[in-house]
């Protein structure tokens, strides 16, 4: 464990089944990450609550952490690498968030830009305290394993900033020096996959993604309905090969690059047909999920190991979690007055 350059931590809410925009935004770079760090990857159940706390919605987080749990490892979370656990199975992150919430402030917490957004997607109109302070409980998630480094999408800066300040703000009051201060890694251009309709960004929601557990019939037809260049109405049409779906996907998925190449210069002259490149394109991603698909039926087949990854991960990150906890009750004077150094206290 060691030998490792840092400890990251990083997580998502469960939101179901991943997708290609997942693939290339975040899932590429955990698989990397994993070789040379320590990294604990999170399925933020607590989060999901603060914006749906209905039961039948948080019933539903279960199965879709399991679908999570498959498709990561279906693209090559590795479980004897990456430490993966539902956040509620680590309970001790909710004591921390409590102690953080003494150190955070409702006007800071107010300003963070998330809570504008979501009030505004969701049309809430009055946070929950359990909203506005979302950013403490990832604060607590981060600190919790003393993670140092924490891969986020730039919408998350300001929850890292959030953890920054309350890690500082800790370690002052108490003058110790318990909590690190993560830094977040952030993306420089944030590759934001663009979905199959055109539209900006890739969303199971929108209905324009191509999910990585899709079978090829399915990829296939999602391909053909591709939007692509909307003024090219005949093939002998020149077209536009820049920001065009067709060949943002053909640049990412189609590793035969001189491929690439001639389709990009035909399209443009007007040698090519859309259909063609979309059924080469169809061939390209169906090759590179094939042994996605095969990886996840592994634990398709087998549920368990799916549940089992899950429970080996909370085994590992508790004991960290307890540890951490202990440190913090200790460095405030909040130790159990049970113990019976304080009964000694008491009697003299
Ligand atoms: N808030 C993050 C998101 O919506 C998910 C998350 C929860 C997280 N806990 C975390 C991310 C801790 C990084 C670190 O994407």
């Amino acid at each position: 464990m060691t030998d490792k350059k840092g400890r990251i931590l990083t997580g998502d809410r469960p939101t179901g089944r991943l997708h290609l925009g997942h693939y290339v935004g975040t899932l590429q770079n955990r698989v990397k990450l994993q070789e040379d760090y320590e990294v604990f990857l999170l399925i933020a159940d607590y989060h999901a609550l603060t914006t749906h706390p209905e039961k039948p919605d948080v019933v539903a987080t279960r199965q879709n952490a399991l679908d999570v749990v498959m498709d990561n490892y279906a693209v090559g979370i590795d479980p004897t690498q990456t430490i993966q656990y539902m956040q509620s199975d680590v309970p001790e992150t909710a004591e921390l968030t409590l102690l953080f919430l003494m150190l955070a402030t409702v006007p800071r917490l107010q300003r963070v830009p998330t809570l504008k957004d979501v009030m505004q997607n969701l049309e809430i109109e009055e946070p929950s305290i359990g909203l506005l302070s979302y950013p403490v409980l990832q604060a607590a998630d981060i600190l919790i394993v003393k993670g140092n480094l924490v891969p986020v999408g730039k919408d998350q800066a300001s929850h890292i900033e959030i953890t920054r300040e309350i890690a500082r703000r800790f370690n002052f009051r108490f003058e110790v020096d318990v909590f690190p201060e993560p830094d977040p890694m952030i993306p420089e251009e944030a590759p934001t996959l663009v979905g199959i309709d055109g539209m900006a960004k890739m969303s199971k929601s929108l209905g324009n993604a191509i999910m990585l557990s899709d079978d090829e019939k399915t990829v296939r037809e999602k391909i053909m309905q591709m939007y692509t260049d909307p003024n090219r109405l005949r093939k002998t049409d020149p077209g536009t090969v820049e920001g065009n779906p067709l060949f943002i996907y053909h640049d990412l998925f189609n590793p035969d690059t001189e491929q690439v190449a001639d389709f990009k210069d035909r399209y443009r002259k007007g040698q090519i047909g859309d259909v063609e490149c979309k059924k080469v394109l169809a061939e390209k991603i169906n090759a590179f999920l094939d042994p996605i698909r095969e990886r996840r039926r592994e634990l398709e087949e087998h549920p368990d190991d799916a549940i089992d990854i899950l429970r080996s991960g909370a085994a590992k990150a508790r004991p960290i979690a307890q540890e951490t906890v202990a440190q913090a009750r200790e460095a405030m004077g909040l130790t159990s007055i049970l113990t019976d150094s304080l009964i000694e206290l008491y009697r003299r």
